[in-house]
């Protein structure tokens, strides 16, 4: 996707106030060696070229109830920094209400239960978000800050998921991915 398409998007959805839309010049490039790669090599990337697939977004200007949406691997990775109400209301759900009681969060181990905090940065950073922006039944870009819980709504088939991005209505069936993701600093978080 060109630089003026991802910005051709965001002026395409003028009701989200705080969607923002960034590609880094890091994905640009990581982008444009991909496409220069022979398939095979694509099927295998060594270690380096998972590494260069990184990206580090500086999240400083994210004040409460504020999102960002950045481009990483080609996919959106939705970075929100939730609200005490948001944090709170997320971590008042008993699991057994839930669809899907995986935490899907490639930081934590595979079972680990989608608690409000395994769905969050972690501790201390129970306010910040980071997941992979496709729904997980086929694939739609949700919208955010929509839905009956205030979370994120997939208008394709309707799926609703939460505050902590977790399926709570609708035909998906897991929560919203949480790729590796770490702080590097109080307001930089690596991806990847
Ligand atoms: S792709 Fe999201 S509900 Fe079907």
């Amino acid at each position: 996707m060109s630089e003026q398409d991802t910005h051709s998007e965001a002026v395409g959805e003028p009701t989200r106030r705080d969607f923002l839309y960034l590609t880094t010049g890091m994905a640009g490039a990581v982008g444009a060696v991909s496409v220069a790669w022979p398939f095979i090599d694509q099927m295998r990337p060594d270690a380096s070229t998972l590494a260069l697939a990184s990206i580090e977004v500086n999240v400083a200007a994210l004040q409460p109830g504020m999102s960002l949406t950045v481009k990483w691997r080609g996919k959106p990775v939705f970075i929100r920094n939730r609200t005490p109400e948001e944090v709170t209301a997320a971590a008042a759900v008993p699991l057994d209400q839930l669809k899907d009681p995986v935490a899907r969060n490639a930081n934590l181990p595979a079972d680990a239960q989608a608690t409000g905090a395994d769905r969050s940065g972690g501790q201390g950073k129970e306010n910040w978000i980071v997941m992979i922006g496709s729904c997980t039944h086929l694939g739609c870009v949700p919208l955010g800050q929509s839905g009956e819980y205030n979370g994120w709504f997939c208008p394709c088939h309707g799926s609703v998921y939460d505050t902590a991005g977790r399926i709570r209505k609708g035909p998906a069936p897991q929560n919203l991915a949480i790729p590796a993701f770490k702080f590097t600093s109080d307001t930089v978080i690596q991806i990847g």
